[in-house]
């Protein structure tokens, strides 16, 4: 009987090993290696309604939008139709065109918030006052596609899925045509010979431009801007119907994506690129800032339409995140400090310095490898949220630092000696956490919070909910003003006068309060399954 079983049991065995053998090898892994195959239905968040277990924090999630409207209501009232209100002396200042960043940007927030007379003042401003065919300054089509674009798309599936009730009757066709008449203006950046796009726009000559409004052959991108227009350009020519904006998007992002050249580190291409060509004028390596979200979204976009994206975007992704696995994970060496952090690579030389910005991966390598099922990329996910966390536990008001260092516990790098703390305080900061910080300032921004989102929709630790909510708490109590929440210029003080910056980025209300906001709320609200969320933290619905 045991014999025969275990006869069973490895025939079994080598009919799976042919199965995936042959699916690999039809998905096309080339130079993937094994392993690598696109799931078919695999579900991405974890399964609390199947485990009996209640996700929902009511008054947490409450408390969070508290400060929604608090921080709506401040803007109304002295910045209304700027671009941002300065939260410490109650003044504003446009940074994006003079379009209405903080209205436009978090119309996705107060729709998912249910918060419906901001959403019907906001509605109004797109459909009646804005003006896509002015800009005050040069356009950065970068900026306006993840928080202008991004937001009108996201708005228009929030509507489809029944998360909104409409306004007016003609209410999803009067957003679309305001987002055409912006992606129609953006055209002119995609006119290049790569089809790559320019850096800026000059709205009045219709004409791509570098970043100080120059026009010439040497015009560079970073990766970042390259392809982070995909997820907003697909959706967008899925609600219209006209596939040029999906078209200039791929072929902007193509050459990148399917780049044939050989790299030293498959998937981790070296930036910025010439728009003239595609090819590498710089040598950095990195995943963080100003490359970031080309990397994030590779499997974004595999996720938000795996029938029309090509297998291509999810196997780039796989190989980049096991590059950087191999390459540029870095532990530290401090006692104090058990924790991973990711280098950044430029010149034959690695750098042991890290930004807050680069820690949207971890969360972005969970929903990847949790959907591809790749045990070991996922638990490398889990240890750069560790990471991240530990910035924000190490610092006396508990938020982390703009960027941080840490020495290095692997001996083969170059450089073979890696420079440490400089001044008095930062030893005083590695001595007691293993880090130390090397910008003090906090920005609002959502990185940590958001890889906490993640972290809590896919695995269902408590742990990602605790640090979410810890996080919350010092950033209000640090970043409160009379007029808003403002920007703090270090986070290693925990005394409050003279700490803030007056400033306040439209990411605040768009990103950092809705991934909170989300956190503490039902998971069947915008789930990882239905739903992907842009670089700004617009949802797009998924199409299967
Ligand atoms: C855009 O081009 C127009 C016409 O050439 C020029 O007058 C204007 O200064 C440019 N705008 C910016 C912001 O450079
Ligand atoms: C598409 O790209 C072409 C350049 O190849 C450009 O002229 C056109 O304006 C773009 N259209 C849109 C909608 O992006």
């Amino acid at each position: 009987m045991l014999v025969r079983r275990s006869r069973v049991a490895v025939a079994f065995v080598l009919a799976c090993a042919f199965y995936l053998f042959h699916r690999a090898l039809s998905s096309g892994s080339g130079p993937m290696g094994s392993g690598f195959a696109i799931p078919r239905d695999t579900r991405i968040q974890y399964p609390f309604r199947e485990k009996g277990i209640n996700a929902r924090d009511a008054k947490k999630a409450e408390a969070v939008k508290e400060v929604m409207k608090r921080t709506w209501k401040l803007y109304k009232e002295k910045a209304w139709g700027f671009d941002e209100i300065k939260p410490v002396s109650g003044k504003y200042r446009n940074s994006r065109n003079g379009w209405g960043a903080t209205i436009i940007d978090s119309m996705t927030t107060t729709a998912i918030m249910g918060l419906t007379d901001a959403f019907a003042d906001q509605y109004d401003w797109v459909v009646n006052r804005v003006d896509f065919n002015k800009a005050e300054g040069l356009v950065d089509p970068f900026e306006t596609t993840i928080r202008y674009l991004g937001a009108l798309v996201s708005t228009v599936d929030l509507l489809e899925a029944g998360i909104i009730s409409p306004p007016s009757p003609s209410f999803r066709r009067n957003i679309l045509k305001q987002a055409k008449t912006l992606a129609d203006n953006l055209g002119p950046g995609f006119d290049t010979p790569t089809g790559m796009i320019w850096p800026r726009i000059n709205f009045t000559e219709a004409r791509g431009m570098d970043m100080y409004g120059r026009r010439h052959q040497h015009a560079i991108v970073h990766l970042a801007r390259a392809g982070s227009h995909w997820l907003e350009y697909s959706t967008l020519s899925h609600l219209t119907g006209d596939k040029t904006y999906l078209d200039n998007s791929t072929k902007a992002w193509d050459c990148l994506v399917s780049n044939k050249r050989g790299v030293p580190w498959p998937g981790i291409l070296e930036s910025p690129r010439s728009i003239w060509t595609g090819l590498p004028v710089g040598t950095t390596r990195t995943l963080g800032a100003p490359d970031d979200s080309h990397y994030e979204y590779l499997i974004k976009a595999h996720l938000l339409a795996p029938k029309s994206s090509t297998n291509n975007y999810a196997r780039r992704w796989y190989q980049a995140m096991t590059s950087a696995q191999k390459h540029l994970s870095s532990a530290a060496k401090s006692q104090t400090n058990p924790h991973t952090f990711l280098l950044s690579y430029s010149k034959d030389r690695y750098e042991n310095n890290m930004g807050h910005l680069t820690c949207f991966i971890g969360g972005n390598i969970l929903l990847g490898a949790k959907y591809l099922s790749q045990s070991s990329l996922f638990s490398f996910g889990e240890a750069l949220i560790e990471g991240c966390h530990h910035s924000y536990a190490s610092m006396p008001s508990k938020i982390g630092p703009e960027s941080w260092s840490w020495m290095p516990r692997e001996s083969h790098l170059r450089p073979p000696h890696f420079p440490g703390p400089v001044t008095l305080s930062q030893r005083e900061m590695y001595e007691k956490t293993g880090i130390w910080a090397t910008a003090t300032n906090y920005n609002l921004r959502p990185e940590v919070v958001e890889s906490y989102f993640y972290g809590w929709r896919i695995t269902g630790e408590e742990k990602y909910r605790r640090w979410a909510w810890e996080a919350f708490e010092a950033i209000v109590k640090a970043t409160e003003t009379e007029w808003g929440y403002s920007e703090v210029d270090d986070v290693t003080r925990v005394r409050k006068e003279g700490n803030l910056r007056d400033t306040s980025e439209s990411f605040w209300s768009a990103e950092t309060l809705k991934y909170l906001y989300l956190i503490f709320e039902d998971p069947e609200l915008c789930s990882l399954d239905e739903w992907v969320f842009n670089t700004e933290a617009h949802p797009l619905k998924r199409r299967l």
